[in-house]
């Protein structure tokens, strides 16, 4: 028994060492020191043995056990060890694998325009100024010079949420709030924002639109600083080819007043987006009527100013050849993707 015990220690010992994997290493172990293993079968035949023998081989069968058991714990410790480093190996990242990119969307064609001329007038030192779309009656008409029953309110269908409130129909009410909040010091704004109508949606109307107004106060302005700031816009967004015209027109808020057209990009040959006119209205302007400084505490006879509006829309239709206002408002990728 001795010595097939001795054979047992070193035939397992050397059958754990080449051991492979944990997988392998548990059968070894189960082989030999499970219920059904070899060392339990030696020891059934103690039986057999004298009495003076049991104790010594029981020993022997011990000492067997115990070092079978630290060699299984070290081979399973290095095992363990090399399956970790394996699997990291397999494990490891890839940095240079190109990323995927993911999909961005863009600027809506009206981002586009209003962070366009909103860049063209920052650039001549105009800040950017803001009011509210529920609007007073009098930020809206009153105090632009458009008493209750002024007839220029006909030229825009206003929509009323009550008989004083209303949803601004232009942006112009930005320059009474600014001129309240700025006095009595000079004034170089644009305010764009979304204005209102009663209208029905076609191919050129809608009842929600985008506009930018912008207002200049100071000592001296004159309208010779309308053309000059106008003149620069107009060529900065749509070329410097382009000309630019001022015509007579009327606005409540501004005397004089002009109308601003740009010639058209078909060069007067005539075409079906100025319907050979070869102009095309930009915008409304003019020196700011000196009863709209006064209602709002400006002295018309220390300062001057010049307005004008424009209807966003309207000048990316122009610029990008689109001809109908819906396809801003629908969302169809097919039109978004195009800008
Ligand atoms: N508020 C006008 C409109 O919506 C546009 C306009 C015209 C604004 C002349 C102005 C201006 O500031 O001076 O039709």
């Amino acid at each position: 028994m001795r010595q097939e015990l001795e054979r047992l220690k070193t035939e397992a010992i050397q059958e754990i060492q080449t051991a492979g994997d944990s997988g392998s290493l548990n059968e070894i172990r189960v082989k030999i020191l499970g219920k059904k293993g070899t060392l339990t079968s030696i020891l059934r035949g103690m039986g057999r043995l004298a009495p003076e023998e049991r104790p010594i081989i029981g020993e022997l069968a011990n000492r067997v056990r115990t070092e079978l058991e630290a060699a299984l714990e070290e081979r399973g410790k290095t095992i363990a060890l090399q399956e970790q480093n394996r699997r990291l190996a397999q494990e490891e990242l890839d940095i240079l694998l190109p990323g995927r990119k993911p999909k961005l969307g863009h600027c809506h064609p009206l981002q586009l325009v209003l962070e366009e001329i909103e860049a063209i007038f920052l650039g001549m030192g105009f800040s950017i100024a803001e009011g509210p779309e529920i609007e007073t009656d009098y930020y809206n008409f009153e105090a632009l010079n458009l008493p209750k029953d002024h007839p220029a309110r006909d030229m825009q269908d206003s929509l009323y949420i009550t008989p004083e409130i209303l949803l601004r129909t232009h942006t112009s009410p930005v320059q009474v709030r600014t001129m309240e909040k700025m006095y009595p010091n000079p004034i170089r704004i644009i305010a764009p924002g979304r204005v209102y109508r009663r209208d029905s949606l076609d191919a050129s109307h809608s009842p929600m639109f985008h506009q930018i107004e912008g207002l200049a106060v100071d000592e001296g302005i004159t309208f010779g600083d309308l053309k000059g700031v106008l003149t620069v816009f107009v060529k900065k967004l749509f070329g410097e080819d382009r000309q630019v015209r001022f015509r007579p027109s009327f606005f409540p808020f501004t005397e004089p007043s002009a109308e601003v057209d740009v010639s058209c990009s078909c060069a007067g040959k005539g075409c079906r987006v100025c319907k050979g006119s070869g102009w095309l209205e930009i915008l409304g302007s003019g020196s700011v009527n000196p009863a709209v400084l006064k209602m709002s505490n400006y002295d018309p006879e220390r300062v001057s100013g010049f307005a004008f509006g424009l209807g966003v829309e309207r000048i990316a239709m122009l610029k990008y050849g689109i001809n109908d206002i819906r396809l801003f408002y629908e969302n169809d990728l097919r039109f978004l993707a195009q800008f």
